[in-house]
């Protein structure tokens, strides 16, 4: 039996654990030895691995989060760290790896492809949709889930009080996740780094309609924009002559039920993560595209900076 292991790193989302749900199963069914790594690279250069079976993983399909920790490790960006990692990996006989991360995850472990060879493929893991090479990353559903029903709820405040709403969306120096909430919850004003923007343009037309009988302002702008959330909620105030709330949706997106659409995805990333694996594909990103699920290099995804889809910032316009 062939040892395999999993890990998450960085921001968790929700579909890490179907996705640690599924690779048990999947490895089990492919006569492969499913080994969890917990608090990501921490764990790993930690040894704290260990050999799981179906148990290990029951009920944990409709909880947000990881059951197996995550950690944005500075020690993994030590070469010192990553030999102990390695030598950990070889004690055990592991040499299939899966990572669930981000483009800072994706990084850490093409170096550490770089110096050791180790047989990995990656799973595209993070609420900002922000990797290059693939249209879809794990959790980014249930995160515009979760801000959508958030929305919802500020709208019904905000008409009943007269009131303009900044609502504040994670992204980090992406706008995809405020983009897309803006153009699926019909608010009036999206502010997002790709997009430069001069708040003054705006004026004329709020003022008119509010003469014309509108009553709120929902304006969702992305944490990466230049401008702080409170100085746009004065500038309603004073501008516009509309009170004006901040809310900052924070961390809530992170976290939740993972969606359907998300524990789908999980199942198929790992399937492919899985194939990929087992037909001596060394070092790959599972990328889900237009032509479906693709396996890319890991220089081509972290070596190529994320460009927002320009059919959907057309619609900003
Ligand atoms: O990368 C995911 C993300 O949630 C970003 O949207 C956000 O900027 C960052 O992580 C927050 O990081 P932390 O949980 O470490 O505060």
């Amino acid at each position: 039996m062939k040892n395999i292991a999993i890990l998450c790193s960085g921001g968790d989302v929700s579909g890490m654990n179907p996705a640690l749900k599924h690779f048990v199963e999947y490895s089990i069914e492919k006569e492969l030895t499913p080994h969890f790594i917990y608090d990501g690279y921490e764990g790993l250069i930690d040894n704290h691995i260990k050999k799981v079976d179906y148990s290990n993983v029951s009920g944990i399909i409709t909880r947000g989060g990881t059951k197996i920790g995550s950690s944005r490790s500075k020690r993994f960006m030590q070469e010192k760290y990553r030999t102990i990692a390695k030598h950990n990996l070889d004690a055990l006989e592991i040499d299939m790896l899966i990572v669930l991360g981000g483009d800072g995850s994706f990084r850490g472990l093409d170096v550490f492809y770089k110096e050791h060879g180790i047989k990995f493929c990656g799973v595209p893991s993070t609420i900002d949709n922000d990797i290059h090479g693939t249209d879809y990353c794990l959790g980014v559903d249930t995160a515009l889930n979760v801000i959508k029903t958030s929305i919802d709820a500020i709208r019904d405040t905000a008409s009943s009080f007269k009131r303009a709403f900044v609502i504040e969306t994670m992204g980090r120096d992406c706008g995809y996740l405020a983009l897309v909430s803006h153009l699926t919850s019909g608010s009036e004003l999206c502010l997002i780094p790709e997009k430069k923007y001069n708040l003054d343009s705006f004026e004329k037309d709020f003022k008119q309609q509010i003469k014309n009988g509108r009553r709120y302002f929902i304006a969702i702008v992305s944490e990466g924009i230049k401008e702080e959330s409170q100085d746009i909620a004065e500038w309603f105030e004073k501008k516009i002559g509309i009170e004006a709330r901040v809310c900052v949706l924070g961390h809530v997106q992170r976290g939740g039920n993972p969606s359907i659409y998300d524990r789908l995805m999980a199942y198929k990333f790992i399937t492919h993560a899985i194939n990929a694996l087992l037909s001596n594909r060394n070092e790959s990103i599972v990328c889900y595209t237009k032509q479906g699920f693709v396996l890319k290099n890991i220089d081509e995804v972290v070596n190529t900076s994320y460009t927002l889809d320009p059919s959907l910032l057309e619609f900003l316009e």
